[in-house]
């Protein structure tokens, strides 16, 4: 399974989350990464975790003041980048144009839809995964697999029916190792997380109970 640890603009320290994720990737066969804001990148990334981007602009090098081009946030160390997060939306165009964007500069990319059917939209972009997030369960605690698990059944029929090779996240209130397992019982290949571990009080404890069953 793919864990990958948004830490949005929580007011954690990066650097203690990005060397907990580090450390605790080495003790399981999980495979553990950490997004960042994008001004942490380049520290988090030092600390040799896998390090990803939350966003990066459908643009190349040029006149696009204040925007976040791929090829930077690569030379600053990311290996992939979340697109169209729910926090994060963008229109059709500039999901298409920012998954070309990462592609150039060699991110692997993940696109986050809300249900099934933007899942299908996302997945015909050509990404390296989508995920389905249900907005309203976001930083609740309450587990997609949970609350919602045919949204992950059908978010990965829905992917399957577009392209075989896209992998399929899911996230949204996952916070327990057995709310993983129940992701990748439901066919989920990896979880997108947040709160859990970023708002945790000891985020490396959070992260060993995480992975514990897997
Ligand atoms: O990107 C993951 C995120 O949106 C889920 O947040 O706090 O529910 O784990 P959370």
């Amino acid at each position: 399974m793919f864990v990958l640890v948004n830490l949005k603009t929580y007011p954690c320290d990066p650097l203690e989350v990005a060397t907990a994720v580090r450390d605790v990737d080495e003790t399981t066969d999980a495979r553990l990464a950490v997004a960042p804001q994008a001004t942490h990148v380049e520290r988090v990334a030092e600390t040799g975790v896998e390090t990803w981007a939350q966003h990066v602009d459908p643009i190349d090098h040029g006149s696009n003041t204040g925007h976040t081009l791929a090829e930077s946030v690569a030379d600053a160390g990311a290996v992939g980048t979340l697109i169209n997060h729910s926090e994060r939306r963008l229109k059709l165009a500039d999901i298409d144009g920012a998954v070309q964007a990462a592609q150039r500069a060699d991110l692997e990319t993940v696109v986050c839809a809300n249900n099934p059917e933007q899942i299908g939209a996302a997945a015909a972009l050509g990404p390296d995964a989508v995920a389905v997030e249900p907005p309203e369960l976001i930083g609740t605690g309450t587990p997609v697999s949970q609350a919602d698990p045919d949204i992950v059944e059908d978010a990965v029929t829905a992917a399957e029916n577009v392209d075989d090779d896209v992998s399929v996240l899911c996230g949204a209130g996952i916070s327990t190792g057995d709310d993983v397992v129940a992701a990748g019982d439901l066919g989920a290949e990896g979880v997108l997380l947040a709160s859990g571990v970023a708002k945790a009080d000891d985020p490396r404890d959070a992260l060993e109970d995480l992975v514990d069953p897997l």
